[in-house]
């Protein structure tokens, strides 16, 4: 057995690529028997590396392969990002073309600086390809032998997830490719929504009474995580081509890699320019912006990439992006329309936002009915709104559209200023202002004080608790959550915790019945043991996100600690800062709050502290690193390591504790194996740094 890990990575592969076949396809290309073969080979290579099983390992799965989540997808050559350069609305020296002539010119250590890296090899004209920047969900497809067998998200790069079954049901991918080499070829690019039929679709939705969607990109990328493929099918989605991840026969130049593309039957955008010299490049950016507002699909820039080979390969890599391409972001899109009205919304933690409620606009080709407009400041102060107003708006990508400004027009002085309600819009309860921060006297604070009666609070904190970073309770969506607070049945999320009571009244709400009633129930029951971090995310703590949770589930070890503990206690939390120290403290001392967390605990819910890290994380262990690992350098790791409290050391012996292991680990690796010494991954290593293994 020379190379066990290799070994492993195989039979996972190979394992998942049969369930597929065998759970989403029907077409089994092994026995059962052969299958068990394969999968008792994994287990004993498993058992001999404990560390080093891979999370998506099909041995970790219990029973039958869910079909509630999507599989993972890997990638075996890391997709990458681009480094972004933008239309520069006030350049210093070279217009607002500035960031592409200093990619080509400048110092190496920013953008690129592409000429000086190559020196006396750089060519008198660089070729580049330009292309537009598709503004869809990455995703790469893998073919085999010409076939389309699996394709999958660009996730963090390394892993993605498994959309095989979406991607089947678009029309311009291609099932089999026409005159590709044989092997394996893994062809990435963008999945786009069509314009006209995102808007029909909205059009539809609206009819039927459903939410329009937000933006076609996050649509797409819903659309995707899908796993009844029937609803992607019904959808205009579309895949466009524009690099390679594995290609056994590399053409010598990125065009003619796109034009092969062409030929085996992706497509590739019609805009795409080869072009001699960075000032032709900059000719056919602008072409492509010239042209955004009428494209049938979203793009936020060009791409502006080196086209020959042998020049992307002595370009290499800044940190994570190609030094050798340049995403080029245009300046957002705006246009001017109608300001029809403000509409004051409250939200869970009874703040109240003014919403633009503008005559529907088309930005960069969606259409925009509403903005934000933040808070009163910005309402009042900054953009001055008045009744009747005329205002620009701008969409830069997945932003929620915003207000730009108020054109001025003759009169406009004479019309009123926009006002700011005396009563909550959604219960009536008198508003209270206060100020945030008492060194900014402008930023006054509207809020609703009236938490457990006004409805839109209520509803906001439930669908909060429940959603998927928090207390994730499955099916608790925003309609249910409307009947159960109509039907008096929940107030507060301890009120949840207590439905089992109440089954009956639950059976009766309407599209509930038996089933799905119990099935609400057993995941409230399920949710009892989410870890404390997702139970501070889910009470709706201020300033507290993901990672502050983790930090004060890390440092306190429980909910009641971290009730109790002081503003210097928190404050002494790494990344905590003062203001989020005493904000946290000032939710901990509300008596509401207090009570609503005591009725959670009496209730049953657990807030599961997380495990304790080993005694003084990595104190005494020793650790040999070697091959090549996918994010960082050896020095690096070993620098983590030892501050961690570990010891990197040279050789494997008896002695050592782990064996970080990457590409291409040699002789260190097998000295591992023989002597039983764990070996793991740079993930998982990571993760025993980090005090999570
Ligand atoms: S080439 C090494 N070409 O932008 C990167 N990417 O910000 C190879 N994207 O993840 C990617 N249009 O998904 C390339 N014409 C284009 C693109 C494009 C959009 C996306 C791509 C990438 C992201 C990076």
């Amino acid at each position: 057995m020379s190379d066990p890990i290799a070994r492993m990575n195989v039979l996972v592969d190979e394992l998942l690529r049969h369930n597929r076949l065998y759970h989403e396809q029907n077409a089994p290309e092994i026995s059962d028997l052969e299958y068990d073969r394969l999968f008792r080979e994994l287990e004993a290579l498993e058992a001999q590396l404990p560390l080093l099983v891979r999370a998506d390992s099909p041995t970790r799965k219990v029973g039958s392969a869910p079909v509630s989540e999507l599989q993972p997808f890997v990638h075996a050559v890391p997709m990458l990002s681009l480094q972004n350069g933008y239309h520069k609305a006030e350049p210093a020296w070279g217009g607002p073309w500035e960031d592409l002539l200093e990619w080509e010119r400048g110092k190496p250590d920013r953008l690129g600086g592409l000429r000086r890296v190559l020196g006396a090899d750089a060519p008198e004209a660089i070729a580049y390809v330009v292309e537009p920047k598709l503004d869809g969900l990455a995703m790469e497809l893998v073919y085999q032998d010409g076939a389309f067998v699996a394709g999958g998200t660009r996730g963090d790069g390394t892993v993605g997830e498994d959309v095989s079954h979406n991607l089947r049901t678009i029309q311009n991918l291609p099932k089999r490719l026409t005159g590709a080499p044989a092997g394996r070829i893994t062809v990435r690019g963008e999945v786009l929504f069509d314009l006209a039929g995102f808007e029909r679709m909205n059009a539809e939705r609206e009819a039927r009474g459903e939410k329009r969607f937000e933006n076609p990109r996050n649509s797409a990328a819903g659309t995707m995580r899908q796993l009844d493929p029937r609803l992607a099918k019904d959808r205009p989605l579309q895949f466009f081509a524009h690099s390679a991840g594995e290609h056994p026969e590399p053409p010598a130049r990125h065009s003619e890699l796109l034009e092969q593309f062409r030929a085996w039957g992706f497509t590739v955008s019609p805009l795409v320019r080869r072009c001699e010299g960075i000032d032709a490049a900059i000719e056919a950016v602008k072409v492509i912006e010239a042209q955004r507002a009428d494209l049938p699909y979203e793009i936020d820039g060009a791409v502006v990439k080196v086209d020959e080979v042998a020049l992307q390969e002595a370009l290499g890599f800044v940190t994570r992006s190609p030094r050798w391409a340049l995403a080029f972001k245009y300046l957002p899109a705006q246009v001017r329309t109608r300001l029809n009205s403000v509409l004051f919304s409250v939200g869970r933690t009874g703040q109240v936002t003014p919403v633009a409620q503008l005559e529907p606009a088309r930005v960069g080709g969606v259409t925009v009915r509403n903005a934000s407009l933040h808070n009163e400041h910005q309402m009042r102060r900054v953009l001055g709104l008045r009744v009747g107003d005329t205002v620009t708006i701008q969409r830069a990508g997945d932003v929620i559209p915003e207000v730009v400004g108020a054109v001025d027009e003759p009169g406009r002085e004479d019309r009123p200023f926009i006002e700011y309600p005396n009563e909550c819009p959604d219960c009536g309860h008198p508003l209270v202002r206060s100020l945030a921060d008492e060194s900014k006297p402008d930023m006054v604070q509207i809020r609703c004080p009236n938490s457990f009666g006004c409805p839109a609070q209520v509803e906001g904190a439930l669908r909060h608790f429940a959603s998927r970073l928090a207390m994730d309770i499955e099916g608790l969506g925003e309609k249910l959550v409307e009947q159960l607070v109509a039907a008096d049945l929940a107030k507060r999320p301890s009120d949840l915790y207590r439905l089992a009571e109440k089954k009956a009244q639950l059976v009766a709400l309407e599209r509930m019945g038996e089933t799905s009633a119990q099935n609400l129930l057993d995941a409230i029951e399920v949710s009892k043991g989410r870890p404390l971090e997702r139970g501070l995310m889910a009470l709706g703590v201020p300033m507290v996100g993901e990672s502050t949770a983790k930090e004060l589930a890390r440092a306190f070890r429980g909910m009641d600690a971290i009730v109790a503990a002081d503003v210097a206690a928190l404050d002494a939390v790494p990344n905590i800062a003062l203001t989020t120290a005493t904000a946290i403290r000032g939710f901990f001392e509300d008596e509401g709050n207090r009570a609503e967390i005591a009725a959670l605990q009496a209730a049953g819910v657990r807030f599961v502290p997380p495990a304790a890290p080993a005694a003084g994380t990595l104190a005494g262990k020793t650790f040999v690193l070697t091959g090549t690992l996918p994010t960082m350098g050896r020095e690096e790791m070993k620098a983590k390591l030892e501050a961690a409290g570990g010891k990197v050391s040279g050789s494997v012996s008896k002695k050592t504790d782990y064996v970080v292991a990457g590409a291409e680990a040699g002789s260190k690796l097998d000295k591992a194996v023989e002597l039983g010494v764990p070996v793991m991954d740079e993930a998982a290593a990571l993760a025993l740094i980090a005090g999570e293994a």
